[in-house]
C-alpha cells in the first residue's frame, strides 16, 4: 500500500494503519519518502500514456508519500476491498477512500491490484531487487 501525498499532509497515516491492522494486516516494512519525479514515473509506468500521467506524478510529488508491506492471508484482494473505488465519491462506505479521499486523484492510498504490480512497486518504491 502506498499512502499519498494528500493523506499525509492531513496527518493520516496513523489512521490508515489502525484500520488496516485491525483487518488483520501486519506491517512487515514501511519507508516515508518524496517521490522524486523520476521515481514516480517509474512507479506509475503501466500509466504513462494515459492523459492524467503528468498531473499524476505532480500530485504524487507534491508532498511525503508512506510505502508499507503488508502481510495476511489474501491480502491483496483483501486489502482492494478495504481500500474502496478509486473515485472517492463511488467508494462505498467505511472504505479508505470513502472515510479519506477527497478527488479521483487525491484518493489517500494506492493498493496494488496483483501480485506482478505488487512485486514491481515493492521494488521500484524501496529500491530493492
Ligand atoms: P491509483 O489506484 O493510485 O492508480 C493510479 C491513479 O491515477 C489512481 O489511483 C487515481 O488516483 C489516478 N487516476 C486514474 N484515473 C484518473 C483520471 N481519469 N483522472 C485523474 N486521476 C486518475
Amino acid at each position: 500500500m502506498l499512502i499519498k501525498p494528500d493523506a499525509t499532509k492531513r496527518n493520516l497515516v496513523g489512521k490508515i494503519l489502525s484500520i488496516v491492522e485491525d483487518e488483520g494486516f501486519k506491517i512487515v516494512k514501511i519507508k516515508s519518502q518524496k517521490m522524486s519525479k523520476s521515481l514516480a514515473k517509474e512507479f506509475y509506468a503501466v500509466h504513462r500514456k494515459k492523459d492524467f500521467f503528468k498531473d499524476l506524478v505532480d500530485y504524487m510529488c507534491s508532498g511525503l508519500t508512506v510505502g508499507v508491506i503488508l502481510e495476511r492471508k489474501n491480502a491483496i484482494n483483501h486489502l482492494r476491498e478495504i481500500v474502496g473505488a478509486t473515485d472517492p465519491k463511488e467508494a462505498k462506505e467505511g472504505t479508505i477512500r470513502h472515510l479519506f479521499g477527497e478527488t479521483f486523484r487525491r484518493n489517500s492510498v494506492h493498493a496494488s491490484d496483483s501480485k506482478k504490480s505488487f512485486v514491481y512497486e515493492k521494488r521500484v518504491f524501496f529500491k530493492e531487487k
